[in-house]
């Protein structure tokens, strides 16, 4: 399964003439420009590939993915692809999506992350410690699934609450928040929670608690 740059090389060489013949003049129309209808806030887990498991193509989704999909306000790096996808590629969907058995997230309740990744991962441990009592009975995987989801409500909350998304809400720019989750063993994406798309929407979300 291992695979080699090579690899990648001469599959990219196939796929390219494939969709030459398939998707005729989307290259070109693509060396243009790029108007993107949704971003996707997604992990960097291998397995959760969003332009693959949504059947899309280059130039559908405006992407930022980082480990255990966490969205910070203090991450520059998520913070200006929200804002450019937002303003400047007027987006009107943002989807933040988490998966079953997240490494990140299972990694941050076992205490078990060192150096950058640890503090990286810090919300998820502050988040674990608050949420942990409401799992108790349940298995290990139980649990871990079940704060994987968590999770993803509390960075949709973050989301709603950045200046970009709050100033597009208050222009009425039509912009709508999806929290999605991902289900590895067959491949499933389901909604998490209603789509979000006001302020009030979000402070409901926010307040009908964990889940
Ligand atoms: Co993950």
């Amino acid at each position: 399964m291992a695979k080699q740059p090579d690899d990648l090389l001469e599959h990219n060489r196939l796929w390219a003439e494939r969709i030459a013949v398939e998707q005729s003049g989307l290259f070109a129309e693509l060396a243009l420009g790029q108007s993107p209808s949704v971003l996707w806030i997604g992990c960097s887990d291998s397995r959760v590939p969003e332009t693959m498991i949504t059947n899309q193509l280059p130039g559908d989704i405006f992407v930022h993915r980082n480990i255990a999909n966490l969205i910070k306000p203090n991450d520059p790096s998520c913070m200006s692809v929200i804002q450019y996808a937002v303003e400047a590629l007027k987006v009107n969907h943002i989807i933040v999506c988490g998966h079953e058995r997240c490494g990140g997230i299972n990694a941050a309740m076992q205490g078990g992350t060192t150096g950058v990744i640890d503090q990286w991962l810090a919300p998820i441990r502050d988040l674990w410690a608050a949420y942990r009592e409401q799992v108790a009975s349940l298995n290990n995987d139980q649990a871990l699934n079940g704060m994987c989801q968590h999770s993803v409500r509390h960075q949709l909350a973050n989301l709603a609450d950045t200046p970009t998304v709050q100033d597009a809400w208050a222009r009425q720019q039509d912009l709508t928040l999806h929290g999605w989750f991902y289900t590895l063993a067959d491949g499933r994406l389901n909604r998490l929670c209603s789509p979000i798309s006001d302020r009030l929407a979000a402070q409901n979300m926010v307040a009908s608690g964990p889940g």
